[in-house]
């Protein structure tokens, strides 16, 4: 898992895909926090993107950084403890603003039964599953 951290993390922005029935969706994310020995990502209720994960949990996410893009594909968990909201709000302070683990709104989802694949054009594809 911790390749896959540090990949979205230094390339700070992954496009987020859900299904909306039979229509893909795609919107850029940034967020990324391992709690508990998992990787989470941070959203709020009132969007679309959460409506769409809670309706059907498998999702895949896509980011490019010198010359390797990577996607991780599984299924999103939604965890409603504080302090698992409250560890992805510590590691990004500017979200503090918006959002605040006694909110109605923030939520966190981590990911379970991922495959990771770390493509390019020069070499073979490299995964990881966590
Ligand atoms: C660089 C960047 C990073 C973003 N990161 C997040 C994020 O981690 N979580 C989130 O809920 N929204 C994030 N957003 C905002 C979403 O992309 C935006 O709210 C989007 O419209 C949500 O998808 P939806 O309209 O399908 O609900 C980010 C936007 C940008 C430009």
């Amino acid at each position: 898992m911790q390749k896959t951290v540090d990949f979205l993390k230094k390339a700070g922005t992954y496009y987020l895909a859900t299904t909306d029935g039979d229509q893909p969706r795609v919107r850029p994310f940034g967020t990324v926090n391992v709690f508990d020995g998992k990787l989470y990502i941070q959203t709020g209720k009132v969007k679309d993107v959460s409506k769409q994960i809670h309706a059907n949990p498998k999702v895949e996410i896509c980011a490019f950084m010198d010359g390797t893009w990577l996607r991780v594909c599984g299924e999103l968990v939604e965890d409603d403890r504080r302090e698992a909201k409250q560890s992805m709000l510590d590691a990004y302070p500017s979200l503090q603003g918006m959002y605040s683990a006694d909110d109605a709104n923030t939520e966190v989802f981590y990911f379970k039964s991922a495959k990771a694949t770390f493509s390019s054009f020069t070499g073979a594809p490299e995964t990881e599953e966590f």
